[in-house]
């Protein structure tokens, strides 16, 4: 090396040999991997975890409660119409659905399910029974859910008409962890027998898969689901519009999915990081992907929840049922982490969700796997993801 060529820095590499040599889709696939951290979020969007339980007002302290629910893609698809004193209208906000990966709005109302069942857990936590009404205005039709419509009224009872949930401490403890999980531990024989009561309670079947042939060929139809929809371009352009890169976007959205790595930002900040970018079958962008996806092929095995039917009742009931398993698996000291890419309704989509009921026995002719999650003990610990403000929900 001559001291001229030691002087000359060397040339910049091209906008698109620094997308691979980072790839843009293994970004997003990180980023769908670990949103749930708390690594570096700023603290204005974990605020709601700490200050749930502050609220004095009873409405206002159950819905700061379900307003952690677990949800799709973080969407927080949530208004709570507080205008009749003693209830709560659950609208359904239009502008915070997934048209591409939830095209019938399933996923959609099982996240509202979850928001109720931590808003019922918590007015008992106060004393308070809640008698839920769903869908009073009629019920959506099946592949459709309207902007705004009504998916439930909740009626709160008086003081003393309910005995506290031994779950309402676990609401603030649970996170969805995302990261690599131990490798066949076995799980609690109690949390197994108490996921599948809780399922029978809200007229559900729940099981779990930890049979290592069985969980090798889940493993595989999950990858094979997540590839279909990376590859798809709609359903790849949907996640890749909600994610928040840095503290600032993830600040002002509170949603989504969160990036703070400080190389994705640089990236981004100077244009050399395109989210927007599809992988494609055969190069190399889709191999990276699928690379990080591999964390997610670890663990005890699955969780599974099925409806016997279609119904928009059953898909609120499964997230209802769905968080308190989540619930009881935080008090357990167990994680889950829903792959939910197979049970998605868009067309490409077919073959993986037929193989994925097959493999459970459910018969999609008679019913529907709701929910399916990995199981077991997360590597690393996981953090809260972000929520906005009780207010920004609330019409008044
Ligand atoms: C119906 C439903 C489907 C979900 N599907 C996935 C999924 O496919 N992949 C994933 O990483 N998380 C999935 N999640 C978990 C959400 O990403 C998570 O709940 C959300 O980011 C909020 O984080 P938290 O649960 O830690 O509060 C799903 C949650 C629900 C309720």
């Amino acid at each position: 090396m001559t001291a001229a060529n030691l002087r000359t820095p060397p040339a910049a590499p091209t906008r698109r040999a620094f997308i691979r040599l980072l790839g843009g889709g293994a970004v997003l696939a990180a980023g769908a991997g670990a949103s749930g951290c708390a690594g570096g979020l700023p603290e204005v969007a974990l605020q709601p975890w700490q200050t749930a339980s502050t609220e004095t007002e009873l409405r206002r302290f159950m819905l700061a409660h379900a307003l952690l629910a677990p949800n799709p893609h973080n969407r927080q698809p949530w208004v709570a119409d507080l205008r009749e004193p003693g209830r709560i209208h659950l609208l359904c906000d239009g502008e915070r659905l997934l048209p591409e990966t939830d095209p019938f709005g399933r996923q959609i109302l099982v996240g509202c399910g979850a928001f109720i069942e931590l808003a019922v857990i918590a007015a008992a936590e106060r004393g308070h029974a809640v008698a839920v009404a769903l869908f009073p205005q009629g019920t959506p039709a099946a592949r459709s859910l309207p902007a705004g419509a009504v998916v439930a009224t909740l009626t709160v009872g008086s003081a003393g008409t309910a005995p506290r949930d031994a779950l309402y401490p676990a609401i603030a403890r649970r996170h969805t962890a995302k990261t690599a999980y131990a490798e066949g531990r076995p799980l609690p024989e109690a949390l197994v027998a108490a996921w599948a009561d809780t399922a029978r309670r809200h007229g559900l079947q729940a099981g779990t898969v930890t049979a290592p042939a069985e969980v090798a060929a889940l493993r595989r139809l999950t990858r094979e689901a997540y590839e279909i929809e990376c590859t798809t371009p709609a359903t790849w352009l949907e996640s890749a519009r909600l994610l928040r890169i840095g503290p600032d976007a993830i600040a002002a959205h509170r949603d989504g999915i969160s990036l703070t790595s400080p190389m994705v930002r640089a990236l981004h900040a100077t244009g050399l990081f395109d989210p927007m970018e599809v992988p494609q079958r055969g190069q190399s962008s889709l191999q990276r992907v699928m690379d990080r996806w591999l964390p997610f092929e670890t663990g005890s095995g699955y969780l599974w929840l099925a409806s016997p039917g279609h119904t928009r009742a059953q898909q609120v009931e499964a997230g209802r049922a769905y968080v308190r398993q989540h619930l009881q698996a935080t008090a357990a000291g167990v994680d889950l982490h829903p792959v939910s890419q197979a049970l998605q309704e868009f067309d490409a989509m077919r073959g993986p969700y037929a193989a994925v009921h097959r493999a459970l026995g459910v018969d999609p002719a008679q019913g529907a796997v709701q929910m399916l999650a990995r199981v077991g003990y997360a590597t690393a610990p996981a953090g809260p993801s972000p929520r906005r403000e009780l207010g920004t929900l609330l019409r008044t």
